[in-house]
């Protein structure tokens, strides 16, 4: 089994920053209900820029951040539920933007947990010997796929993308990584696909919109995602308590604060940039990651850990080079 390692990271944010004051000013919500009730400040969202935009300017970041030259990537695997083409996928055209020729590129649709799911098979695939340099991109325009009426989404969800450059290494970083699913949770966080029914069915799609019954999503990460930490955890020889730094994904503070409470660590442990970028689905992971890197030390002990819809989880244990 060959060693994987974590080589280069990069994000991308739309330019245009929307605050909750902003939001408040067209509909009914509040800078004080939107910051206690998550942890969420401003945002940013595409007054134009792509998802295929953003996925690859953070994937052009992580790799200039790893040192490799766009021919040395033999993997693309982006992490998205807001392509801007069901085909080609997103990563075939990140792909084309970069450079990369010849690489196996695909798309992968698990909510909020993409970029879990997503690092799991690149990394299994640099671990058998398949590929030697995997780009891994959660990229998502979630802003286009919200109800701007609804207060119980838009003022939730937001853009941008980030960016992993897994590479193969002699010492192997990524210790462990665990996903999972349960599709009885399938109706509570729902996007239908824009369909137009056909010549012989006259059936009308009714939703429009992304839906998401937040209480109960919310008892399911509150549950879920410290289970899930420990059994990544299990057999390695470690405990939450020896981890240097817990990157949830961004969806609320809150969460993040009872999983601390539920692990007996530190919530000051938790890394927290949704003040600034509010939930980006897929991205928030390795935004989050991104963000982190200047206060990362060698040898530090990372949970990453994505939840949401389908339902879907998963946690990745890794040591920072
Ligand atoms: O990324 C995928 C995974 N997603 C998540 O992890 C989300 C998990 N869920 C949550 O983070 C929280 O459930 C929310 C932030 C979505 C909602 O917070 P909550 O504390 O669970 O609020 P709630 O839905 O129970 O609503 C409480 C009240 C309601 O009013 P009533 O019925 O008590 O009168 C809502 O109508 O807050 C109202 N409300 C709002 N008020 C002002 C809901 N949205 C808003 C809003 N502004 N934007």
């Amino acid at each position: 089994m060959y060693g994987v390692k974590i080589s280069g990271l990069g994000k991308a944010v739309p330019e245009l920053e929307v605050s909750n004051d902003d939001i408040a000013k067209f509909i009914d919500t509040s800078d004080e209900w939107i910051e206690s009730r998550t942890g969420i400040k401003s945002r940013h969202i595409s007054t134009g820029e792509t998802t295929t935009d953003l996925a690859a300017s953070a994937a052009q970041h992580a790799l200039t951040d790893s040192g490799l030259n766009a021919d040395a990537i033999d993997l693309v695997i982006v992490a998205t539920v807001t392509p801007d083409y069901t085909m080609p996928s997103t990563a075939c055209c990140v792909a084309q933007r970069l450079g990369i020729k010849n690489a196996t590129c695909f798309d992968l649709a698990a909510a909020c947990s993409g970029f879990i799911f997503a690092s799991e098979v690149a990394v299994s695939l640099i671990h058998q010997g398949n590929y030697k340099h995997a780009l891994v991109i959660g990229a998502e325009v979630l802003s286009k796929t919200v109800d701007w009426e609804d207060r119980n989404t838009c003022v939730l969800f937001a853009d941008g993308a980030g960016a992993a450059v897994y590479a193969r290494s002699n010492e192997n970083k990524v210790i462990k990584i665990l996903t999972a699913s349960d599709g009885d949770g399938s109706d509570l966080i729902t996007l239908p696909s824009l369909t137009e029914p056909n010549k012989f069915n006259e059936t009308q799609n009714t939703q429009k919109y992304m839906q998401m019954n937040g209480r109960e999503v919310y008892k399911f990460a509150t549950t879920a995602v410290p289970q899930n930490i420990q059994n990544v955890l299990a057999d390695t020889g470690y405990t939450p308590q020896d981890i240097d730094l817990f990157i949830l994904h961004q969806a609320n503070a809150r969460i993040m604060d009872s999983v601390a409470k539920k692990l007996d660590v530190d919530n000051e442990k938790f890394f927290k940039n949704l003040h600034k970028y509010g939930n980006t689905s897929a991205a928030s992971i390795p935004i989050a990651l991104a963000d982190a890197k200047e206060k990362l030390k060698p040898g530090d002990k990372i949970i990453l850990s994505g939840f949401g819809a389908g339902l879907t989880w998963g946690s990745m244990f890794i040591v920072w080079e």
